[in-house]
């Protein structure tokens, strides 16, 4: 039987490079339609700071890929923690340190497997808001909606310097570690990172909708972004 296959909830794709309202964005987008939010960066955050903690190289393919056979990743009901053989490591992974190793080990074509596996396998039910660098273009290629949220440089600096002194890990290192023009230093050259490499790059998606969020405040990207929902799949507005 013709289109069988597409027996599952829609899938919303939400791309783009770091300090852009991403994770804002999408869990608020996620909360008003009703559907689970997937934060796919937290899983190569806390899978690179586990890896590294166990003494792995995060620059070494082969010690990559052989600390994935040995984890299991899971999650709470709200997919809000995530846990690597129980352990949980929500509490560290928003710091500069696991972003920059998230970052390293993410261009390793086995990491990025492992990853992408576990991804479509929460995602493959739909009713979802997956949110990263490459969903739109190679974990859910047939997303219903996808969207590439971007920003100016200097906005998304900013943005990412304000959320890093909010983070715990900040007060811990006595604030010294966030300095303004390193943190876009910083996101400059991981952004280069995420966009040049050889597996997945960052990219658009050809039938991506770009929107940039360097001028709008919060509630008008949010509404942009379910507008082009509604539009695209009929789903919104009638628990708003
Ligand atoms: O979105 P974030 O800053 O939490 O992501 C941390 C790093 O993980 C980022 O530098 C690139 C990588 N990442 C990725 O390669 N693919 C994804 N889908 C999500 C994150």
């Amino acid at each position: 039987m013709k289109g069988k296959e597409k027996k599952r909830g829609p899938i919303i794709a939400i791309d783009g490079p770091s300090g852009v309202g991403k994770t804002t964005i999408s869990k608020l987008v996620a909360q008003s339609l009703g559907f689970r939010y997937i934060e796919t960066g937290a899983m190569y955050r806390a899978f690179a700071v586990a890896a590294n903690d166990a003494g792995v190289n995060v620059d070494d393919e082969d010690e990559l890929e052989e600390f994935s056979k040995g984890i299991e990743v899971t999650f709470d009901n709200n997919y809000e923690k995530i846990f690597i053989n129980n352990k949980d490591y929500s509490g560290r992974i928003r710091d500069a340190s696991s972003g920059e190793l998230a970052s390293r080990a993410s261009s390793k074509k086995a990491v990025r497997d492992f990853l992408v596996r576990l991804q479509r396998e929460l995602g493959h039910e739909g009713c979802v808001v997956m949110e990263g660098r490459d969903i739109g273009t190679v974990v859910f290629p047939d997303a219903d909606v996808k969207i590439f949220l971007d920003a100016k440089s200097e906005v998304r600096a900013g943005r990412r310097h304000a959320q890093l002194s909010a983070s715990p890990g900040f007060a811990e290192n006595g604030g010294a570690t966030v300095d303004a023009e390193k943190v876009a230093g910083d996101i400059e050259e991981r952004d280069r990172r995420d966009s040049t490499r050889r597996h997945s790059p960052l990219k658009k998606a050809d039938d991506a909708v770009y929107v940039d969020t360097s001028e709008a405040g919060v509630r008008d990207i949010e509404k942009r972004v379910l507008g082009i929902i509604k539009e695209r799949t009929g789903i919104g507005d009638n628990n708003r």
